[in-house]
């Protein structure tokens, strides 16, 4: 388990950043990735789902009741749960780099009491270091049913949209500015091209705030923005059963399947 960032250095970060999703799209996503399933009377669990716009998105199709939302955003589950009372909406305290960065680093998944049909995580993992990345989606796969399905994505740094003029993946996140905070200064045109093209052929870089890194492993300290790249080799490296899939239109991201015993 991580002893950093310090109990001292949580103490003087902010407790919680502030992040209510607006992203919509993660219903259809899913749906079809998952080959359009017959949702009724399945447990999903959205691990990192934030306000549940998953649930209100399938529009019926999954029964609140049955679906399961944990975060480490205490405002998002609270809002959640205004929403929709009736889901279950669950608070973890973990720590993360952008989005709880006085939360406890390696806590544990809190016991849900039950086995999920789906487990699916929209860009969790494109803001969690990978040993962290790993060590969750274990935790998460032992508690998939036997038939269980755990989906969740990831970002090709040298993926781009087909359309002319589209960025690629690299380039989106570093044009990208920090959740909730006031446009920062942008790295220099020809510094970008440099660390665009060096992104194009790593395996795994991060983007920690408009700085891109290509070999930093273990902890991070609390950042305004923190997203992992990965390249599609990398996730089977870290994922050798899994069956990963490009994006769907009109998203950017990959997705990893994995089932129970992979
Ligand atoms: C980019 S947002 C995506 C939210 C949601 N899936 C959606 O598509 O609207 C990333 C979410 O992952 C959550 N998150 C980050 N690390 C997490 C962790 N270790 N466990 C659970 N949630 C986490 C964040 O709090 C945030 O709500």
């Amino acid at each position: 388990m991580s002893t950093f960032p310090s109990p001292a250095h949580r103490a003087a970060s902010p407790r919680q950043a502030s992040y209510i999703s607006t992203k919509t799209g993660q219903f259809a996503y899913f749906d079809s990735q998952l080959g359009r399933p017959d949702w009724s009377g399945r447990r999903v669990l959205d691990f990192g789902g934030n306000v549940g716009t998953f649930l209100e998105e399938s529009a019926g199709r999954v029964q609140p009741s049955l679906y399961w939302c944990v975060d480490v955003l205490r405002t998002a589950i609270e809002e959640g749960r205004r929403r929709t009372p009736r889901a279950h909406w669950i608070f973890y305290d973990r720590y993360n780099p952008q989005f709880n960065p006085g939360g406890v680093p390696g806590l544990e998944l809190p016991d849900l009491e039950t086995r999920f049909d789906y487990i699916l995580a929209y860009s969790v993992f494109t803001h969690t270091p990978d040993d962290e990345t790993v060590e969750l989606v274990r935790a998460l796969r032992s508690l998939l049913t036997d038939d269980g399905v755990l989906a969740f994505t990831f970002l090709d740094p040298d993926w781009a949209p087909r359309d002319k003029g589209h960025e690629s993946n690299v380039r989106w996140r570093l044009n990208s500015r920090s959740l909730g905070k006031a446009p920062e200064p942008r790295p220099v045109p020809a510094r970008l091209d440099a660390v665009v093209e060096h992104a194009r052929e790593a395996l795994w870089c991060a983007v920690v705030d408009h700085t891109l890194v290509f070999d930093a492993r273990g902890p991070v300290g609390p950042c305004g923005r923190y997203d992992v790249l990965w390249s599609p080799d990398h996730a089977r490296s870290l994922f050798p059963a899994a069956e990963v899939r490009p994006p769907v239109a009109p998203e950017r991201q990959h997705c990893c399947l994995i089932g129970p015993k992979d």
